[in-house]
């Protein structure tokens, strides 16, 4: 199958029905796809440029191309400042991101390193267990701030633009402060994708405690109504 066909089905888009798809080829020769991931709440929706760009970036590469199926416009790839090319029928092998985590606590490490975190110096770690394996996210600030993301979406991004299934385990770590936690967006994100995983948070001091995702957002908002 073209790879954009895989990709298209892919995306999270229940709420548009239109899928967006790329895939940033990575400097060390690695291919980082893309999709749309949509949120009951719009605005929290993640892009294919977000997913693949930040994707890239969180494995420690940099994109060097964006490819973008023909007849897509060209603008929203862009704005990311990253070279933008059309491609008809790509052909590439998609990185294989999945991660063993018999060594906690070396993974967080390592994958710290990952962290692009230029204002906040605050690099967040978040694994993610489907049932393909583990794979990692962490925060990737932008010059402008609304843009970045949180290590758990970056996470949520690419099990999605990876087809590896609904997460069903989190596993979250800072490395500075006492206690940490994922934000309210991170959670309504989190919530989307599975309100009974497991999230455990790997605190500073090495403390760790253990909730679900629904126990973190009571009451949430699922716009169920919203989907075509
Ligand atoms: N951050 C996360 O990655 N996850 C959270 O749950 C909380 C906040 C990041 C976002 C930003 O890069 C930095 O921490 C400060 O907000």
């Amino acid at each position: 199958m073209n790879l954009w066909s895989t990709l298209r089905e892919r995306c999270h888009v229940p709420y548009s029905g239109v899928p967006e798809v790329c895939i940033a080829v990575g400097a060390d020769g690695r291919w980082h796809p893309g999709v749309r991931v949509e949120n009951a709440s719009f605005p929290l929706t993640i892009s294919a440029y977000q997913a693949a760009i930040y994707g890239c970036l969180s494995e420690g590469s940099e994109p060097v191309a964006i490819l973008i199926p023909p007849g897509v416009s060209m603008d929203a790839a862009y704005a990311f400042g990253y070279p933008v090319q059309t491609a008809d029928s790509p052909k590439g092998r998609f990185a294989d991101i999945r991660i063993d985590i018999s060594d906690l606590d070396a993974q967080f490490l390592r994958l710290k390193e990952n962290a692009v975190v230029p204002n906040s110096r605050f690099p967040v770690v978040a694994l993610v267990r489907t049932e393909q394996g583990w794979i990692s996210g962490v925060n990737i600030e932008t010059a402008d701030w609304q843009q970045g993301l949180c290590a758990e979406r970056v996470a949520v991004a690419k099990a999605c633009s990876h087809g590896l299934g609904q997460p069903l385990e989190w596993r979250i770590t800072a490395f500075k402060g006492e206690f940490i936690s994922p934000c309210g967006a991170c959670r309504q994100v989190l919530a989307e994708q599975n309100l009974d995983a497991d999230v455990w948070m790997h605190h500073p001091d090495h403390t760790v405690s253990r909730h679900t995702v629904g126990q973190f957002l009571p009451l949430s908002f699922t716009g169920e109504f919203l989907r075509k």
